[in-house]
């Protein structure tokens, strides 16, 4: 990865001409290791060591997790037969496979579910889908945690949403219990510096910052400043996309086939033994 520290460099690549003018800013190392994320997906062949992957996981659960419940989960995986099955799983995408170490993070309400039973007390809240989405969003909240841990380090990820594709496949693969589920994979490893990635640019922060009141039509000229932004963005990189920006999100929304097969979430999600009430 880079060693910039620079933020007025690093929030010119982020934002382009976009990019907040903040001449006061003072240079601080955790700041720059924000700004300077992008998503990893070549590597060297070198194993992540054990010590990395441990201080990972106790930024993980330094994160903040709703009412202390802490319902997520890992599974690291580096088996390279394992992985391949994953990777075959989630869309046949190569990062997996290659990939020395790759985690899969689960919402995960088995644990409660086991403490319930052991004391014999009252669950039912579990059914809802109000306790999915507090798996789901604690998952999400320890994995950045844990990405910038990885970063921190020189480790370099990507998360992978293949994993929602089929639930119930890589529920089997993992040997998950009911009321877990796959939310997404994260590959990580070494960046191999033969394949650099370059700092991904964001909407403008006006088109994601409200101030008072949300504000829908404030947003259409940051938005198309942003279609621009990342025009110029696709050409460098030499990217093939669908079309610009806007038509390539549009194109990932278009419809069920879209999905992947998660058009069918829900009915996975129950089968894993959420959402039943
Ligand atoms: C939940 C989630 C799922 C993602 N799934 C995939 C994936 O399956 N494959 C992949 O190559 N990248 C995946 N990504 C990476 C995004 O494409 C990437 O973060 C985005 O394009 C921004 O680029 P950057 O991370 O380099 O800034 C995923 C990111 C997130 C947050």
């Amino acid at each position: 990865m880079t060693t910039q520290t620079d933020l007025n460099s690093l929030l010119l690549a982020r934002y382009g001409a976009d990019a907040p003018s903040l001449p006061e800013v003072a240079e601080d190392p955790a700041l720059a290791l924000l700004l300077n994320h992008r998503s990893v997906r070549a590597y060297t062949p070198q194993p992540v060591p054990r010590q990395a992957l441990e201080m990972m996981i106790a930024a993980a659960q330094s994160a903040s997790t709703s009412s202390n419940l802490q319902t997520w989960s890992v599974v690291a995986v580096e088996d390279p037969a394992a992985k391949e099955r994953l990777s075959r799983l989630g869309g046949d995408q190569r990062h997996i496979r290659e990939c020395p170490l790759y985690l899969v993070w689960l919402a995960d309400l088995a644990r409660l579910e086991a403490v319930g039973e052991r004391r014999n007390r009252p669950r039912d809240g579990l059914d809802y889908l109000e306790l999915l989405l507090v798996g789901a969003m604690d998952a999400a909240l320890a994995s950045q945690n844990a990405a910038v841990a990885a970063e921190a380090q020189g480790l370099g990820v990507v998360y992978i949403g293949g994993m929602r594709d089929r639930p119930e496949e890589v529920a089997a693969e993992l040997g998950l219990p009911p009321r877990t589920v796959a939310v997404f994979g994260m590959c990580v490893g070494y960046p191999d510096p033969a394949r650099p990635t370059s700092i991904k640019p964001r909407l403008p922060i006006d088109a994601v910052l409200h101030r008072e009141r949300y504000d829908t039509a404030a947003q259409d000229e940051p938005v198309d400043r942003y279609v621009a932004t990342m025009a110029e963005f696709y050409k460098s990189q030499q990217m093939k996309t669908n079309g610009d920006w806007a038509e390539h999100s549009l194109h990932r929304v278009r419809g069920p086939e879209a999905l992947r097969g998660r058009d069918r979430l829900a009915e996975a999600l129950k089968a894993r033994g959420f959402l039943a009430r």
